[in-house]
């Protein structure tokens, strides 16, 4: 018996517009998007939401660094996002932006509800002010020396080489990042969202919710250590929208960021007709469901939830956090080629190879989880082709070739238990993806198609087929086979509908969860069409490409977190030389690389080297021939996919057209070392 159907909104935490996508976000994405796949298969009506989070002073910055405006910028990532998602398979309902007409009318709507119920407040802070530009500085326009340790040109905010946090004001000899001027400090007005008014409500939100244990424990902590008011002004210039009656002042990102989830739920309901409030109006029976990572927790349990009821709207039904990813045990990481976008994959390899994959590895918890990508390989090509695809392609062709393509319905006895005990395991397998528990539901999955494997083997159907007297005996088992692989590809279809859509043209038949349930085999004489292959096995040699191109993509620095530490003396065994690009090469097959012929000139004469090196977005061969550039030339040669590397080098810049060497007359010489 199917359950009314529900109404439920689910969203994911919408992507900052500054960059792409990259393996750890989708993390969160294909988590999402199997959790909404399935309720949808369950009949319920599922409304699945997101957009790009479009505001805000590093969006600012990556378009001032492009030579573009943040709208250009914006519309540029939008439909590379959108792009991204839909070939992993990530099935929006709607996509917007927060830069949107939709989302300034919500955020002024909740400001002022916010306000008029007393939840709003100003204070004076002390902000560091340009006098030259006549302008407060965000901490991102301030640089200096870093307080910890001296590098020079650091933002007001972090180090990006020691990797610590301050603020503007402990940095030595600041300036301004615009003007040059020497920030002055000066008095400025801010605008504060109470959260402390909220206190009650929110404990008992907390209390009340199924929230993860983890999650609990944190949200605790931060009551503990107080509630505190909450800085929701930026000052001009930003990106973003003005408050209302307070000129030259925006809201911060993340006020209106959220926020966003409505405005894209309103963008889908005037296309559809759908009511909005039903949604989020306070008595709302609808549920509404959002998954981020834990990262951004405090947002949504506290902020989030506070801002919704101050503002006279219903509070979510629940917040999903999930942990991040890791490659190989490890931080995501440029220089390793494991920070992958989704886009590099994409050129390799499958989509549903990292479905697959993912739901394997997550349960309900905010663990990290981990792509081990010898176990990636692996795990796909046992478990996918070698299990579950196996028992549909071991079956088709006696089926095709004795039996005119047509399935019986008669089973022999112990196969029929088998299919029931399978279909009663519908029951726990909707629990899992319920709870989001998919690791369990793949096990379970995969063990039922190891049944059926098994099943298979002790009938041995090749063997039998030779003997005509046996061929009902063939019909029975294969066919009992094909309704396996039926039922277990109708599991697994939130995971993988591409598998599943293929499967449901070979079978002839689509899959829905309560057909499932029913435990009716497929119909007696039902005709299935040819088997032709539904996917293939993941080749070892995709995997390296891939790698190897993901350390020539270019990221925002954001994303790129700093590698684990060295010691100077691990430091100390690199030899940096001057060397001369005499020679410079495309390479058939390679967007980012050119081939480069260089001198080392070192003392006993000069000394050539083959080298790659991804600069083809910024430079022609022509143009680089005679230039000089630093190289490491103590590197191990490395075979790469287009030949031998015999060092690496050195180029800095933000990527595309922007990667600079050495000019030739900058008084170095081939063969000098670099200290
Ligand atoms: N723009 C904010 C979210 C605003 S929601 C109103 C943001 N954007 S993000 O692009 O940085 O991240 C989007 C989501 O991806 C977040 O939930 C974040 O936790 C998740 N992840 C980003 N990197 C990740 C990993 N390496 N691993 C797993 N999830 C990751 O935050
Ligand atoms: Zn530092």
């Amino acid at each position: 018996m199917s359950n009314p159907k529900r109404n439920i909104l689910v969203t994911s935490a919408l992507p900052y517009a500054n960059g792409s996508i990259h393996i750890g976000h989708l993390v969160e994405y294909i988590q999402t998007d199997i959790w909404v796949r399935f309720q949808k298969m369950c009949g319920n009506h599922c409304i699945y939401i997101c957009a790009d989070d479009a505001h805000g002073t590093p969006i600012m910055l990556r378009a001032q660094q492009e030579d573009i405006t943040p709208e250009e910028l914006i519309a540029k990532v939008k439909l590379e996002h959108e792009k991204d998602f839909s070939d992993f398979h990530i099935e929006f309902d709607n996509y917007h932006s927060t830069h949107s007409e939709e989302n300034k009318t919500h955020a002024i709507r909740i400001y002022e509800r916010l306000k008029e119920n007393g939840h709003i407040t100003t204070k004076t802070v002390v902000d560091l002010y340009d006098p030259q530009d006549k302008v407060f500085l965000p901490d991102r326009f301030v640089k200096g020396e870093c307080p910890k340790c001296h590098a020079k040109d650091q933002y007001g905010d972090n180090c990006e080489v020691c990797g610590s946090t301050y603020t503007p004001a402990e940095l030595i000899s600041p300036y301004s990042s615009t003007s040059g001027a020497t920030p002055i400090e000066k008095e400025n007005l801010h605008y504060f969202f109470k959260l402390n008014d909220f206190q009650d409500m929110l404990r008992d939100w907390i209390a009340s919710d199924p929230l993860q244990p983890e999650i609990t424990n944190k949200v605790k902590e931060w009551f503990v250590s107080g509630l505190k008011d909450w800085d929701i002004s930026r000052d001009a210039p930003y990106f973003g929208f003005e408050i209302p009656d307070a000129p030259g002042k925006y809201f911060y990102v993340w006020l209106d960021a959220p926020i966003g989830y409505m405005a894209s739920l309103q963008q889908y309901c005037d296309r559809t007709g759908e009511n909005f409030d039903a949604y989020w109006k306070t008595d709302s029976k609808h549920e509404v469901y959002h998954f981020i990572g834990k990262d951004i927790a405090y947002f949504h349990m506290l902020f989030w939830p506070a801002m919704l009821q101050g503002a006279n709207y219903r509070i979510p039904t629940a917040v999903y956090c999930h942990g991040f990813l890791t490659v190989d045990g490890q931080k995501m990481s440029k220089s390793r080629g494991t920070l992958i976008k989704a886009r590099t994959y994409l050129d390799h390899l499958k989509p549903e190879y990292l479905r697959y994959y993912f739901a394997a590895k997550l349960g309900p918890g905010v663990n990290d989880i981990d792509l081990n990508l010898n176990d990636f390989q692996q795990r796909v090509n046992s478990d996918v082709v070698g299990k579950l695809v196996n028992i549909a392609s071991r079956c088709a062709g006696f089926i095709h070739k004795k039996f005119d393509g047509r399935l019986t319905s008669t089973f022999i006895e112990n196969n029929i238990s088998a299919f029931q005990q399978a279909v009663l395991k519908n029951v726990d397998i909707r629990d899992c993806y319920q709870n989001r528990k998919y690791s369990e539901a793949i096990r379970t999955i995969m063990s039922l198609a190891d049944v059926a494997n098994q099943i298979i083997d002790t009938h041995k159907p090749w063997e039998l087929i030779k003997d005509e007297s046996k061929h009902d005996e063939v019909h029975q088992v294969c066919s009992f086979g094909l309704n396996m692989y039926r039922l277990l590809i109708g599991y697994l279809k939130p995971v993988m509908p591409e598998l599943a859509k293929k499967s449901e043209t070979f079978l002839n038949t689509e899959v829905c969860w309560d057909d499932l349930a029913s435990g009716k085999p497929l119909p007696d004489g039902h005709q299935i069409n040819k088997f032709k292959p539904l996917i293939t096995r993941i080749e070892k040699e995709l995997i390296e490409n891939m790698i190897e191109d993901s350390t020539q993509d270019v990221l925002p620095v954001a994303a790129d977190p700093i590698n684990d530490e060295i010691t100077f003396d691990d430091f100390a065994k690199l030899d940096f030389r001057i060397a001369k690009i005499i020679k410079a090469e495309h390479v058939e097959g390679a967007d980012k690389l050119l081939r480069l012929t260089l001198d080392l000139g070192e003392p006993t004469g000069s000394v050539q080297r083959n080298v790659f090196a991804g600069i083809k977005s910024a430079y022609s061969p022509e143009e680089v021939e005679g230039r000089l550039t630093v190289v490491v030339a103590n590197l191990a040669p490395r075979k790469m996919r287009f030949g031998i590397s015999e060092g690496m080098v050195l180029a800095a810049g933000s990527g595309d057209k922007d990667i600079f060497l050495l000019q030739p007359d900058s008084g170095a010489t081939p063969g000098m070392r670099v200290k």
